[in-house]
């Protein structure tokens, strides 16, 4: 099959979700949070059907789209082939017995009928049934002819079915549906992109500094920009080493992860990495002190008296030590993260690191105590040394990953 115009991360992903009739429609409702988490634009399509297990005002809630469920709805938008025409991206999920069935004998009984007809898009089927449905000979056979035609499929998996059953035939979860999708997506962009083959060695999360066995000095950082890159960069099809201190993020497969915890480990794996590597991304939110002394025993209250000021030096200054040893060629970017209310402020603060710490571009983000961390959305400016302008890129931080990478190697 086809593929249709391929978008991870360049604009939003067009997504259509069909949901069909079954319980499993429940399930597809943190599908759609989750792509919708991850930057995509998307469209639900119900079935008759899945309307009596969750309603339309649920599926544009979470969309944060209008859900079309007529095909007599905004006929004069010719909408039956639009959707289809105008996805990256078809999901059926659930994909019960009888849409399956349905998309084997190229029906077009609905919304969903035509759209999966009219799209050449890839299409990522998650089928959910009881057991027996599942093994009947007639699934078995729409399966085989919907694999023939390229189409793709997730789970299903073994678990518990409704009622007192248990066996194969339970929707795969719906990460795990996402990051098929997302899969998918990527698989359409990596051979023409410029980042295809590229040796890639990013820094992610926030380092701890130990100043007894159970306690640290840390900071908010959750890993999320930097796993973000990682993500996009492997969509790419770029090598990819993560560097991570303490990430609260889940990580992409197919990219090759150093646990680095704290400064010292951080700057040795850094330095260790970086030396082969075309572009070298330190998104990690670097400790900037560290105690001079760590504790092996617990510090009791009554060794530290009343008040107490635990003596800390300057951490090492990695991307300074990187700037300074760059290789020709490799491309260093750097991150500003600034608390500023002043936008003037931030700018000359993150020029400055630029030129301080020999950068090829500098990456502003504003955090603060509502701003900054974790899944959200973000908006950030590149500073480039070698060109006076900037360029700003806003939105969920999936999708501005996958934008930065973009604007680097353009
Ligand atoms: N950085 C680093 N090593 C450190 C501190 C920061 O490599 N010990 C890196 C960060 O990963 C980031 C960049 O330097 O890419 C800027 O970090 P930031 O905390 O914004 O600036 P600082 O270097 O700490 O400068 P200042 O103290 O002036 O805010």
């Amino acid at each position: 099959m086809a593929t249709a115009k391929a978008n991870v991360g360049d604009t939003p992903p067009n997504i259509v979700v069909g949901v069909a009739g079954g319980i499993a429609a429940y399930k597809a409702v943190s599908l759609v949070r989750e792509l919708v988490l991850r930057g995509a634009t998307v469209t639900v399509i119900p079935t008759a059907s899945a309307l009596k297990f969750v309603g339309v005002p649920t599926w544009e809630a979470i969309s944060r789209n209008a859900v079309p469920t007529s095909l007599f709805d905004a006929v004069a938008e010719v909408r039956h082939v639009a959707l289809g025409h105008n996805a990256d991206l078809v999901i059926v999920a659930p994909a019960t017995a009888h849409t399956l069935a349905s998309m084997a004998a190229g029906l077009a009984p609905d919304l969903l009928g035509t759209t999966l007809l009219a799209t050449r898009a890839p299409v990522l089927v998650a089928p959910a049934m009881h057991t027996e449905m599942w093994e009947h000979p007639s699934v078995v056979a729409n399966m085989a002819t919907l694999m023939s035609r390229g189409i793709h499929a997730v789970g299903p998996e073994s678990g518990a079915l409704t009622g007192q059953d248990v066996g194969l035939g339970r929707m795969a979860e719906p990460e795990d549906i996402a990051e098929a999708a997302w899969n998918l997506l990527g698989a359409a962009v990596v051979s023409d992109s410029p980042w295809a083959g590229k040796n890639v060695v990013i820094s992610a999360g926030g380092t701890r500094e130990y100043l007894d066995p159970v306690r640290f000095m840390g900071n908010r950082s959750t890993g999320e920009m930097g796993v973000s890159l990682a993500r996009a960069a492997v969509a790419r099809g770029a090598t990819v080493t993560l560097v991570a201190a303490n990430l609260e993020v889940a990580l992409p497969g197919g990219i090759e992860v150093v646990h680095a915890p704290d400064a010292a480990s951080m700057e040795r794996e850094m330095v260790a990495r970086s030396a082969e590597a075309d572009v070298v991304i330190m998104a990690a939110a670097v400790a900037d002190w560290v105690p001079v002394e760590t504790h092996s025993e617990k510090l009791t209250k009554s060794e530290t008296g009343e008040t107490w000021s635990p003596e800390l030096r300057q951490a090492p200054d990695i991307l300074a030590t990187l700037g300074a040893h760059k290789p020709s060629g490799q491309l260093l970017v750097g991150f500003a993260a600034e608390t500023s209310d002043d936008v003037a402020t931030r700018e000359s603060h993150a020029r400055d690191k630029m030129a301080r710490k020999n950068t090829d571009v500098m990456v502003l983000n504003q955090v603060g105590p509502q701003v900054g961390f974790g899944p959200v959305e973000t908006a950030v400016t590149l500073f480039f040394t070698a060109s006076p302008q900037s360029r700003a890129i806003e939105g969920m931080k999936s999708s501005v990953a996958g934008r930065l990478l973009d604007a680097l190697l353009e």
